[in-house]
């Protein structure tokens, strides 16, 4: 039986956990091959035709490396999925230099980095795809976020530059822009304040916070064949707290 995709092959950053990890397993369940990059040494799971790289995706080597690994195992690569990404920083009066490079160094220049090794074989793919994982902070600030809200900014315009550069090789890219998701980075606030899951729950129209399975199930609309028209577009997947001020 062929599923969505049956013969392509992913790279989805930040796989072990998460969003990434809901997006890589469903992707493997429609059919495609998918390397997981992530900094942690081993992987949380295991499946068949899942691949697992450790590797820091804002080091020097990676992309170069993690293009190596999945053109080994695979042949191919078809969709490019950055998912990696980080919390953290203060306020821009005390924002230390390192703090803010290292925010930067992973949502965004490894966004552009690992995007810029993956397009020479995504022009060859019949379905090229690109999805950054952006945030609501992609249109919105919050004080004491600023490197975070930077950077997910700056992914905005990166994946528009990439739709225009990209369009005429039938390659996509697009942005998710998650609400309040239940992950390892939202893990510790959960679990630390009780107003955090009430405060995102009334936000959202649909009363709850987001699982990683309804990033996934956006992506994975992204990736199909039916989406070859949307490009450049940013998808709020955020139970419309963004239009709730
Ligand atoms: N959870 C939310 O509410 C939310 C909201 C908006 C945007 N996002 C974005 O979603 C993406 C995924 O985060 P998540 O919420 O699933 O968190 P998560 O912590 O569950 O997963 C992130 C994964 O990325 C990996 N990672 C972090 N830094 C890395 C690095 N330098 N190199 C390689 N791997 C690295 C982690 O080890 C982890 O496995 C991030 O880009 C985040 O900014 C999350």
């Amino acid at each position: 039986m062929t599923s969505l995709h049956t013969g392509l092959a992913a790279i989805v950053t930040g796989g072990n956990s998460g969003i990434g990890r809901a997006t890589a397993a469903r992707l493997i369940h429609e059919g495609a091959q998918v390397l997981i990059v992530d900094v942690q040494p081993e992987p949380s799971w295991h499946a068949e035709h899942l691949q697992y790289l450790q590797a820091d995706v804002a080091a020097d080597g990676s992309p170069a490396k993690i293009l190596a690994c999945a053109i080994d195992h695979f042949g191919q690569l078809d969709f490019l999925i950055n998912n990696a990404g980080m919390v953290g920083g203060s306020e821009v009066e005390t924002m230390a230099d390192d703090a803010w490079d290292r925010i930067l160094d992973v949502n965004l220049k490894a966004v552009f980095r690992i995007s810029r090794a993956a397009i020479p074989y995504l022009k060859h793919s019949t379905r090229g795809r690109i999805v950054n994982i952006g945030s609501i902070m992609s249109n919105l600030a919050g004080p004491g976020m600023g490197a975070y809200t930077t950077s997910k900014h700056a992914v905005a315009g990166l994946t528009k530059t990439l739709a225009l550069e990209l369009g005429t090789f039938g390659i996509t890219a697009n942005y998710i822009l998650p609400g309040a998701i239940v992950t390892g980075i939202t893990g510790p606030a959960i679990a630390a304040d009780p107003g955090f899951t009430d405060f995102w729950s009334k936000k959202s129209a649909i009363g709850r916070l987001g699982q990683p399975e309804d990033i996934a199930n956006a992506i994975n609309f992204l990736l199909t064949a039916e989406a070859a028209f949307i490009t450049a577009h940013g998808l709020a997947v955020d139970g419309g707290v963004m239009v709730n001020p």
